[in-house]
């Protein structure tokens, strides 16, 4: 599938972007797609018409119409755990009915939404309040994918966030836990535990710590803590009331979750029409994901790409840069939505891959991350092909001056990438301050090889609606990437065996038992611990 594609790699790689530029005025409009009022520049690459057509050529060889279909249709798609895949079907607000198994999942769905709506109208009114009087705080606890939707998105969305205060506990390390409930009240503050499978260590871990931190001061669990999960059986094992119990299905995975309960804690910060206006954004990405020819497809052509320079041309990794300090939260969300999916190394059918699987995503919003480490993604030998995001309006109108910049230096970044600076022009701007052998060498320090590929993401201003459009943009990408590569995207086996690991080194780190079954290195570190612990 990847022949026709390795000899266009082969041949353009010599080829300057600006050259395409300089050959073609209307490139940018042409490599640009657009759906509402979001554009995806893809012109800021080596894609050109040949190359556009051999990387769509590859959606009909792995039958991505058909894969498309299935996924929308409820069939089980994740082959490995014997699901589907529907987490659309948590934004289809005006859609028809979603079956799975024969049956339709859509009046379960609206059901949870409108009670969640309820609870989130009741506690942001006071109505549903803890001990000592109305909700002030709310602690999300949960990891990966029953965490970082929501922390991220709350960030993003805090112009809208009129609700009670919103924190979020992840990490086992007793550091993150003592540090987030520090100065809340234990008889105002809302524990949301959220797991989609109520046994995720880290998770019950910090329960139970908030739990009796909150009995401790004089708060009540039974009032004052609320589930997200699907087992629901062990919701109320742990105490928690029927009707703080908000459920899905295991068609819902993990990474794919805060369109659903996992969400939750966002609604309550933002409220049910803000958090509706974030599902009408999935859905409207949904609803050009199904409709768009695929070289006009914004999830299709942004997979194609990423592909273009990891399958093909052997980038390693990729650089995702929003240019919207609140979206300071996205990269790492982006990690585990791609990392988690589509790292694999078996196909679906069970075959060791013959291709590289998903890259290494990692990022930081600009303008930070050009003075840390934007040197190497100008200058260092290996392409880091860059994914910029930038809104045209900020939302605060006094500072529009501060928004401007920020345009610029993200604008900038592409253009400085693309273009470069050569050994010519870098003695011209020398000339003066150093003359002979000394204007060469420092000459050549200056010189940016250009040539690096990104893609610019603009939409009008960072909304609910459009942070809904980016986050279902991004999960159809890696499907369609995943559906490419032959690769289930919708498991996680590779997260288990440590997590085994760690389960038997419990008794070991407690002391109870010896490492003698265990590695040198890990016997040794151990032992480390156990003496210098207090
Ligand atoms: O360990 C990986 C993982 O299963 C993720 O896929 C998931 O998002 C996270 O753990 C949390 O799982 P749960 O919601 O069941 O606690």
């Amino acid at each position: 599938m990847f022949e026709t594609l390795t000899r266009l790699r082969d041949a353009v790689r010599d080829r300057r972007i600006t050259d395409l530029f300089a050959k073609d005025p209307d490139r940018a409009a042409r490599f640009t797609l657009q759906t509402g009022d979001m554009r995806l520049d893809c012109s800021k690459t080596q894609l050109d018409d040949e190359i556009r057509a051999a990387l769509v050529a590859l959606c009909d060889a792995s039958d991505l119409a058909g894969r498309r279909a299935a996924m929308f249709s409820g069939q089980a798609i994740n082959e490995t755990e014997g699901r589907a895949v529907l987490h659309t079907a948590l934004r289809n607000l005006d859609g028809g009915p979603v079956t799975v198994e024969g049956r339709d999942v859509m009046p379960g769905v609206l059901d949870t939404l409108d009670r969640m709506r309820r609870f989130s109208d009741g506690l942001r009114e006071g109505r549903i309040a803890g001990a000592g009087g109305p909700i002030t705080d709310v602690v999300n606890i949960g990891i990966g994918g029953s965490d970082l939707g929501p922390a991220m998105a709350v960030l993003a969305l805090a112009p809208w966030h009129d609700g009670p205060r919103c924190h979020f506990v992840s990490n086992v390390d007793g550091a993150h836990i003592a540090d987030t409930l520090r100065g809340l009240d234990p008889t105002r503050t809302l524990v949301i535990v959220a797991s989609k499978t109520f046994t995720t260590i880290e998770t019950m871990t910090n329960a139970r710590t908030a739990r009796a931190w909150m009995s401790e001061g004089g708060g009540d669990p039974a009032r004052q803590f609320a589930a997200l999960s699907t087992a629901q059986d062990k919701t109320g094992a742990f105490g928690i009331p029927a009707d703080h119990v908000f459920g899905f299905d295991d068609w819902v995975g993990g990474r794919y979750s805060m369109w659903g309960p996992i969400g939750l804690s966002l609604m309550i910060a933002v409220g049910p029409r803000a958090f509706d206006a974030f599902l009408r954004g999935g859905q409207a990405m949904d609803t050009h994901f199904q409709a768009a020819e695929w070289h006009e497809n914004m999830p299709v052509m942004l997979a194609l790409v990423g592909i273009w320079h990891h399958q093909v041309c052997g980038y390693p990794t990729r650089a995702v840069l929003p240019y919207d300090q609140r979206l300071l939260r996205l990269p790492a969300y982006f990690q585990q939505l791609e990392m988690e999916s589509n790292g694999k190394r078996v196909a679906m059918d069970g075959h060791t891959l013959e291709i590289v699987s998903g890259p290494v995503v990692w990022g930081e919003p600009g303008t930070n991350g050009q003075h840390a480490f934007y040197q190497l993604i100008h200058q260092g030998t290996t392409p880091v092909p860059c994914e910029f995001m930038l809104a045209a309006e900020g939302h605060e109108p006094d500072l529009a001056h501060h928004h401007r910049l920020l345009v610029a230096n993200c604008l900038a970044q592409s253009e400085a990438l693309m273009r470069g600076r050569s050994l010519d022009e870098a003695r011209k701007k020398l000339r003066g301050a150093f003359q002979g052998d000394e204007l060469e060498r420092q000459a050549r320090h200056r010189v940016f090889p250009g040539n690096r590929p990104s893609t610019t993401l603009v939409y009008p201003k960072l909304t609910p609606f459009v942070l809904g459009q980016i986050i279902a943009l991004y999960e159809h990408r890696v499907f369609v990437e995943g559906v490419i590569l032959g690769i289930n995207s919708y498991d996680q086996w590779g997260v288990e065996l440590g997590k085994e690991l760690a389960t038997s080194l419990g008794p070991v780190v407690d002391g109870e038992r010896d490492a003698s079954d265990k590695d040198g290195s890990t016997a040794a570190l151990v032992d480390y611990v156990l003496r210098n612990r207090g």
